[in-house]
C-alpha cells in the first residue's frame, strides 16, 4: 500500500448527484445518475484523490405539500417516510454517499437566508405584482403543473400550464384555454399577488463569460445556454404563496422561497453537514478556490444548474462550480419511461426481480460518458453485455485462474520475475488507460478498457495451457505455476479496477485472493512469491429467466398493450374522477308540495345556490338539517322528482335500516371531496347508474371508493354506520 498523504495538501474535490424529490420512490432513472456519479467517486477515492460524494432529499414544494394534505399528513412526515425509503434503497445498490442529508434542514435554512441577504445587499433582489392562476376551491394559487387545459397553440386537450406534451410548445397557465384545477377540476380565477424575484438579467454578462470561460462544460450544453442567454434572461420569481412546505421568507408571514432556491443550496448544506460531523470546514469546498465542485445532472435540469445556480453563487461569494457533467435520460427497450406503458421500474422492482444490483452497475457504466446521449436498458442488451463481458469474460477469467490454482499449486503464487514482459507492459499500459478514462468521467471506456485486460488474460491462460503443463510435470510444472501466477496478477489488477463499478463482486474476489482493500495503485505485478490465496468460488452467474421476470413485471407485449389500452378505456368510462362531489350548505327545508317522504333543500355551493330533492324526512327533522354541511354530487343528471327539480343529489350512507347523511362539518362550502389519489377531472354529467358503479361504502367510518377514503383537503369524511352500508 501507498503511504497516506497529508489530507490538507490535497485538493478537495466535491461530487454532486442531482437531489431526488422526496415525494416518490428511487426508480431506474435516479439510479442511472446516481450509479454512475458513484462509480466515478469510487474510482477518484481509489486513485487516492480527495473526494466526497454528497446529496439530499429534495423536501419541498407544492407537489410534497398537496400529497401530504392528500394523506392527511404533515410534510414533513411525508419526506421523512421517504428520505428512509430512499437511504435504503441506494444502499442496496451500493451507491454510497458521503453525506445524503436533506433540505429541509437548519443548516439550509441558515444558508438559504445568507444566501438571499447577500443577493438582497447587491440589489438582486425586488418585489413586483402580478396576477396568477388561484382555485377558489382549494385556497391556493396554482403552479404550472396544477393547472391543465387546452392548448393554446395547438388545441390539444388537457395539457399542463407550462408545456404542450403534444406540440411542445412553451406557455404561461393563464394561456391556457378553459383552464381547470388538477386537484378539483374547477375553473381557476385571476388573483393578484405580490412576488420576490431575483435579477437574473443584470447577470447575463457575468454568467456567459463563465460559460464560456470554464473549459470543463460540454460545448453543447455551453451552445444551449448562450441561446438562453442571447434570447434574453428574465427575472426569476423566488417565491410561493402558501400553502407552501419551504422556509418561511424573512419577514413574510405566508411567502415562500420557491424550491428550486433552496434545493441547489442543499448541496452546500448537505456539504456542511458532512464537514460539521466528520470535523472539517466546509468552505474548504464552497470557498475555495482550488477545490474542485462537479455537478452530475440531468439534461431536463440544465437551466437551473448552468444559469440560475452559478448566478447564486456568483453573487453570494461561494465558489463556482469547476465543472457541470449533464447527462441523457434513461431509456426501457428504446422509450421513455412511462408509468402508463408499464416500464416504469422502481429500486424495489429491480431488487424484488432478484437481479444482483452489480450488474445493472455494470450495464450504466458500460453506458455512460459525457456525452448527452440517452441510454437505454434494452432487455437482451441487458442480458447479453452481463452473460458475455462481465459474467463471461471477466468473472469467468477470474474464477479459472483462482480455482486453478487452489486446485494445482496448493493455492501458492511464485515469481514469474522476468517472464510474459510484453504481456506485461501491455496489460500496464491498460491500467493507465483505465484510470484516464474514470477520471475524465468516461466510464464506458473504463469498462471497455478492463475487458480489453481480461480479454488479454483469457487469450494468455488458453494460449498457455498450463494444464497441460502440470501433466508433463518437472520444468513444464514450473512454467505452469509462473503463467497461473501471473494471471493471478491479473486477477488482482482487474479486482482492483472493477471496484468502483461492481464493488460487492469486488469484496467478494478480494477475499478469495486473500488481499484486501484494494487501491489503483495496486493495479500491478506485486503479488509477493509465497502469497497463498483462498478458495475459490463462482461469484456471478449468467442471467437467465430473472431478466424475463423483471421486464416482463413492467414490459407488455404488443398483444397485451392492445388488451391493456382497450381495459384503460373501459377503466375511463368508470373512473371515479369523473364524479364531481363537493361540500354544501343546508340554507333552507321545505316539505315536498307533492310527496310525504321527501324535503326540498336550498343549498350553497360557494359560487352558487341549487335545490335538492332528498328522501330524508323519515330519518332526519327540517332543523336537524339546517346548516350541516353536506357532500353533495354536483354533476348528477338533473330530474324532476314528483314535479320538483332536483339539481344533484346529496349522499348519505344506507344499511337497509338506518340512513345518514355525509358531513363535512370542518371544510367550507364549494370545497372539493375526492377519493384520495384519484385526480378529478369531472365530466359534464353523470348519471345515477354511473355513481352507483362505483361502489361507495362505509369502512371503519370512512366513506371509501376502491378503498380510498373520501375527503377535501381539510378532512376525511366520517359517518358512524356499520361497514358495508351502501352510500346513495
Ligand atoms: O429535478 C429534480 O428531481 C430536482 N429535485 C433536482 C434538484 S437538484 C438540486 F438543484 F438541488
Ligand atoms: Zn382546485
Amino acid at each position: 500500500m501507498e503511504h497516506k498523504e497529508d489530507e490538507s495538501s490535497k485538493e478537495p474535490i466535491l461530487v454532486t448527484a442531482a437531489l431526488p424529490y422526496a415525494n416518490g420512490s428511487i426508480h431506474i432513472g435516479h439510479l442511472l445518475e446516481y450509479i454512475s456519479a458513484d462509480v466515478f467517486v469510487r474510482a477518484l477515492k481509489l486513485m487516492g484523490k480527495d473526494a466526497i460524494y454528497i446529496c439530499a432529499d429534495d423536501t419541498h414544494g407544492t407537489p410534497i405539500q398537496v400529497n401530504a394534505m392528500k394523506l392527511g399528513v404533515s410534510p414533513r412526515e411525508l419526506v421523512e417516510k421517504f428520505h428512509k425509503e430512499h437511504i435504503r434503497d441506494l444502499e442496496s445498490f451500493n451507491i454510497k454517499f458521503d453525506n445524503f442529508y436533506m433540505t429541509d434542514s437548519p443548516e439550509n435554512k441558515e444558508l438559504v437566508n445568507f444566501v438571499f441577504s447577500e443577493c438582497s445587499k447587491k440589489g438582486l433582489i425586488y418585489e413586483k405584482e402580478l396576477e396568477q392562476l388561484y382555485c377558489e376551491y382549494d385556497k391556493m394559487f396554482l403552479p404550472d403543473r396544477f393547472v391543465k387545459g387546452t392548448c393554446p397553440v395547438c388545441g390539444a386537450k388537457d395539457q399542463y400550464g407550462d408545456v404542450c406534451e403534444v406540440c411542445g410548445a412553451v406557455y404561461k397557465p393563464t394561456d391556457l384555454i378553459d383552464p381547470y384545477c388538477v386537484l378539483c377540476g374547477n375553473k381557476p380565477v385571476l388573483k393578484k399577488t405580490t412576488h420576490y424575484f431575483f435579477k437574473l438579467s443584470a447577470l447575463s454578462d457575468k454568467i456567459k463569460s463563465w460559460l464560456l470561460n470554464n473549459k470543463n462544460l460540454q460545448k453543447e450544453v455551453v451552445n444551449s445556454m448562450l441561446t438562453w442567454i442571447d434570447k434574453g434572461l428574465e427575472d426569476w420569481c423566488i417565491s410561493r404563496d402558501s400553502p407552501y412546505f419551504g422556509f418561511k421568507i424573512p419577514g413574510e408571514n405566508d411567502k415562500y422561497f420557491y424550491v428550486w432556491l433552496d434545493a441547489p443550496i442543499g448541496y452546500i448544506a448537505s456539504t456542511k453537514n458532512y464537514c460539521d460531523k466528520n470535523n472539517c470546514d466546509f468552505n474548504r469546498y464552497w470557498r475555495n478556490p482550488k477545490a474542485k465542485i462537479i455537478h452530475i445532472i440531468g439534461k431536463d435540469i440544465t437551466y437551473f444548474h448552468l444559469l440560475f445556480w452559478p448566478a447564486l453563487l456568483m453573487s453570494s461569494g461561494f465558489s463556482l462550480p469547476y465543472e457541470e457533467i449533464v447527462h441523457g435520460f434513461i431509456k426501457v427497450n428504446g422509450e421513455k419511461m412511462s408509468k402508463s406503458r408499464g416500464t416504469f421500474i422502481t429500486a424495489s422492482d429491480f431488487l424484488k426481480s432478484g437481479i444482483n444490483p452489480d450488474f445493472l452497475r455494470f450495464y450504466f457504466a458500460s453506458n455512460m460518458s459525457k456525452k448527452l446521449l440517452d441510454i437505454n436498458l434494452d432487455v437482451d442488451d441487458f442480458k447479453d453485455k452481463i452473460n458475455s463481458e462481465l459474467v463471461g469474460n471477466l468473472a469467468n477469467f477470474v474464477y479459472r485462474v483462482l480455482s486453478f490454482t487452489n486446485k494445482n499449486f496448493d493455492s501458492k503464487v511464485v515469481d514469474f520475475s522476468d517472464d510474459f514482459v510484453e504481456l506485461k507492459e501491455k496489460i500496464l499500459n491498460l491500467v493507465g488507460d483505465v484510470k484516464e478514462a474514470y477520471e475524465g468521467f468516461n466510464l464506458k471506456l473504463a469498462v471497455k478498457k478492463i475487458l480489453e485486460i481480461s480479454d488479454e488474460g483469457n487469450k494468455f491462460f488458453q494460449s498457455q495451457a498450463p494444464w497441460k503443463l502440470v501433466k508433463q510435470g518437472g520444468e513444464d510444472f514450473n512454467k505452469a505455476h509462473r503463467v497461473v501466477s501471473f494471471s493471478v496478477n491479473i486477477v488482482k489488477i482487474l479486482t482492483a479496477l472493477i471496484k468502483p463499478v461492481a464493488p460487492k463482486y469486488a469484496e467478494s474476489v478480494e477475499d478469495q485472493l486473500g488481499i484486501s482493500d484494494l487501491t489503483f495503485s495496486d493495479a500491478k505485478f506485486d503479488i509477493p512469491t509465497g502469497h497463498k490465496i483462498n478458495k475459490s468460488s463462482i461469484v456471478l452467474r449468467k442471467l437467465d429467466k430473472e431478466v424475463e421476470s423483471l421486464f416482463s413485471l413492467n414490459v407488455r407485449t404488443e398483444k397485451e398493450k392492445d388488451a391493456g389500452e382497450v381495459k384503460n378505456m373501459e377503466d375511463n368510462k368508470k373512473d371515479f374522477s369523473v364524479v364531481d362531489l363537493r361540500v354544501a350548505e343546508v340554507k333552507e327545508v321545505k316539505d315536498h308540495p307533492n310527496a310525504d317522504k321527501l324535503y326540498v333543500l336550498k343549498i350553497d355551493l360557494g359560487s352558487e345556490e341549487r335545490q335538492l330533492v332528498a328522501g330524508l324526512k323519515k330519518y332526519y327533522a327540517p332543523e336537524e338539517l339546517l346548516g350541516k354541511h353536506l357532500v353533495v354530487v354536483c354533476n348528477l343528471k338533473h330530474a324532476k322528482l314528483r314535479g320538483v327539480e332536483s339539481q344533484g343529489m346529496l349522499l348519505a350512507a344506507d344499511n337497509g335500516e338506518d340512513v345518514k347523511i355525509l358531513e363535512a362539518p370542518s371544510s367550507k362550502p364549494g370545497s372539493s371531496v375526492f377519493a384520495e389519489g384519484v385526480e378529478k377531472h369531472p365530466a359534464k354529467e353523470i348519471s345515477i347508474d354511473d355513481l352507483l358503479s362505483f361502489g361507495l361504502k362505509v369502512k371503519d367510518k370512512k366513506v371509501v371508493y376502491d378503498d380510498k377514503p373520501l375527503r377535501t383537503s381539510d378532512e376525511i369524511i366520517l359517518v358512524d354506520m356499520p361497514d358495508d352500508s351502501k352510500i346513495r
